[in-house]
Order: C-alpha cells, then sequence, then structure tokens
C-alpha cells in the first residue's frame, strides 16, 4: 500500500514538473553569455535622395498644415518622407548600385532645416548581399559633415553597432535632390 501511493506521489510530481516546463513557463533560463570576437567593416558608398522627376525614390507621405517654416524648404518642419534610395559605389546614379536604403525621415527641426532618420540599408552585392544596417538617428542636413548612429543590422551585421560619417556630395536646390557620401563604420560578430 505504501510502495503504491509513493509510486503516484512520485508520477504525480513527474507529471506536474513536466507539464510546468512544457507550458507554464515562457522563458529559458538564464545563463552566462560569453560573446564571439567583434569584427569591424568599413563601408564606403553614396545614397541618393530624388525628389524630383518622374520616378522619386523619396515621397511625402505625411505633412502638418500651417507649418511655420513654409513650403519654400523641400522638407519644412513637421513633413514626413517614405524613401527607396538607391545606394551605389560612385556618386554617379549610372555608378553600380550596391544596395538601397528603405526607410522614413522626418523633417523634425522647428528652427534649421534637420531630420530624424529612421533608414535600413539593404545591401545586394557581394560579401553582404542580403545583410543590412539599421540606422536611427538625428541628421542636420545643413552641417556639411555629420554622424548618423548605427543601433542594429540584420544577417552578417546582425546585432551591429557602429556610425556613419555623412558628407552632402551635392543638392539640386530646385528639386531637393541630395547625393550623400557614406562612410560606415560597423562592429558586427
Ligand atoms: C491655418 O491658418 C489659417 C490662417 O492663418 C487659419 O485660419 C486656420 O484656422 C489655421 N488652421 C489650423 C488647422 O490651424
Ligand atoms: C539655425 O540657423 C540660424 C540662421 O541660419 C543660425 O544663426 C543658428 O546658429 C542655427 N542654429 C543651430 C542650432 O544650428
Ligand atoms: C544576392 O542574393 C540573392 C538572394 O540570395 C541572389 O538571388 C542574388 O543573385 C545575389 N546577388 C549577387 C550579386 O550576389
Ligand atoms: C570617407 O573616407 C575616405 C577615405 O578615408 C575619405 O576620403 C572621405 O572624405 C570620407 N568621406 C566621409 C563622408 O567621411
Ligand atoms: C535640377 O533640377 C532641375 C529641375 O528638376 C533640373 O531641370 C536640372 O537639370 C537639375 N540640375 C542638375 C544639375 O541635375
Amino acid at each position: 500500500m505504501k510502495a503504491k501511493l509513493t509510486l503516484a506521489w512520485v508520477l504525480t510530481v513527474c507529471v506536474t514538473i513536466t507539464w510546468a516546463a512544457a507550458h507554464g513557463q515562457y522563458y529559458s533560463k538564464t545563463v552566462p553569455y560569453s560573446p564571439m570576437k567583434e569584427q569591424v567593416t568599413n563601408l564606403h558608398f553614396f545614397f541618393h535622395d530624388i525628389l524630383g522627376g518622374k520616378n522619386p525614390s523619396a515621397v511625402l507621405v505625411a505633412k502638418a498644415k500651417n507649418t511655420t517654416i513654409g513650403d519654400k524648404s523641400p522638407t519644412p518642419f513637421s513633413t514626413v518622407f517614405a524613401v527607396d534610395d538607391p545606394l551605389t559605389v560612385g556618386p554617379e546614379l549610372t555608378s553600380e548600385v550596391i544596395g538601397n536604403c528603405q526607410g522614413l525621415y522626418a523633417s523634425t527641426g522647428q528652427d534649421n532645416l534637420s531630420l530624424v532618420v529612421y533608414f535600413d540599408f539593404g545591401f545586394t552585392k557581394g560579401e553582404f548581399n542580403g545583410s543590412a544596417i539599421s540606422v536611427f538617428s538625428r541628421n542636420p542636413v545643413l552641417e556639411t559633415e555629420r554622424e548618423l548612429a548605427v543601433v542594429g543590422g540584420r544577417g552578417k551585421f546582425r546585432m551591429a553597432r557602429g556610425f556613419a560619417q555623412l558628407k552632402t556630395f551635392s543638392v539640386n536646390q530646385t528639386n531637393g535632390d541630395a547625393i550623400v557620401e557614406y562612410n560606415v563604420t560597423v562592429f558586427h560578430y
């Protein structure tokens, strides 16, 4: 009798523990993490933000009424653009395309033209074909040289961090088309 009860008790405990493991937990056991060795990759390319013409790569998607800055600038305060901008090896749009930048930028400067960018730079050529870096940063476009934060990445750039150094290569004052040179330092695994 006692042996039977003990067996039943052991079985009940086993079933309860198994059930708790299968249904009761939404997290794994926390264990120490030993990171792999970090590597660094430098990227250099040109970004084409095309606002004018028949095939713009940056399109206005939202705009507040009655902006204080007025409509003279292509990106007055409070406007939001969606972009799918080509990335090329050289400054000419006809040079080799190595990826594209998809995302949004919002014109967030009240006094001076400045953007906040939410970008995913996806690469389509060479070693980093299929990989991408994520950038989220303020971008004071009127300053000649500026820096954006790389906050993550995908594929070979998974868990990336780093920074992008930017220089405006040219701007068409009539339609706002801009070509920007990027030097990106990416730390990844
Ligand atoms: C925009 O400005 C006009 C003229 O100043 C004013 O009549 C109108 O109420 C304003 N609209 C909004 C949404 O603030
Ligand atoms: C904004 O622009 C004005 C006029 O161009 C300039 O005097 C001022 O220093 C700028 N402010 C910032 C924060 O860049
Ligand atoms: C990039 O990767 C895609 C998908 O794997 C593949 O179809 C394409 O041929 C690759 N392009 C280059 C240039 O390697
Ligand atoms: C990128 O790096 C190259 C080589 O060091 C340099 O000539 C160029 O001016 C840099 N451009 C930017 C935007 O930092
Ligand atoms: C600048 O944009 C205007 C209007 O779209 C165009 O006529 C002109 O050719 C462009 N300038 C350059 C240097 O591309």
